[in-house]
């Protein structure tokens, strides 16, 4: 009986962790889909050394990936949900690769020469000031589904009807 509720607890206090960060940010931890990520990391800028960045990393889903091409570079997941935050650092043995736990609004991004992100219309318009006060020339923006409000991308790749855009800063 102890167990039954002990069980039923965590799983209350996951769902509303879940719920809560879903609400607080504006978006949920949902994954980048199979095809979709596999079209975005065959078109994914080279990149020698430097910084990689994802802006909200959610279960790993493609930031596992990112470390495995990006190996010889610096890969940096930030996602502030404590559940995908934990599910993923337990999962992550990758030693270029760090999550933090922080939002991404409040870390300065100016280390970065490539940024990539699955995120909403709002975040979008607040990332486009944070990208253009922040970013240096050459770094390389990836953006699946929506894109930065204004810019105009190097190429756009459409899979399943989701647009990727590709960005770089001048
Ligand atoms: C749609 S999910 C994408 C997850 C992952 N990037 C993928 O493509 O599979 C967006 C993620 O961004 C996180 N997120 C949203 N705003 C954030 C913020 N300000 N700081 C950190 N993480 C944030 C959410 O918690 C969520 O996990």
């Amino acid at each position: 009986m102890l167990y039954f509720f002990a069980t039923l607890g965590t799983l209350f206090v996951i769902l509303f962790l879940l719920l809560l960060f879903t609400w607080r940010n504006g978006i949920s931890p949902m994954p980048t889909s199979h095809r979709v990520r596999r079209a975005l990391l065959e078109n994914l800028p080279e990149l020698e050394k430097g910084t990689v960045i994802e802006l909200g990393s959610g279960w790993g889903n493609l930031l596992f990936p990112l470390s495995k091409k990006y190996a010889q570079c610096s890969v940096i997941g930030y996602e502030n949900s404590p559940i995908p935050y934990f599910f993923s650092s337990v999962l992550n043995h990758a030693k270029n690769t760090k999550i933090l736990r922080h939002d991404f609004f409040e870390k300065s991004l100016r280390e970065a020469n490539l940024i990539v992100c699955y995120l909403f219309p709002a975040g979008m318009e607040r990332l486009k000031e944070k990208f253009e006060r922040e970013l240096r020339p050459g770094t390389k923006v990836v953006s699946h589904t929506h894109g930065v409000p204004g810019w105009e991308p190097l190429e756009t790749i459409e899979v399943d009807a989701t647009p990727i855009y590709i960005y770089e800063v001048t």
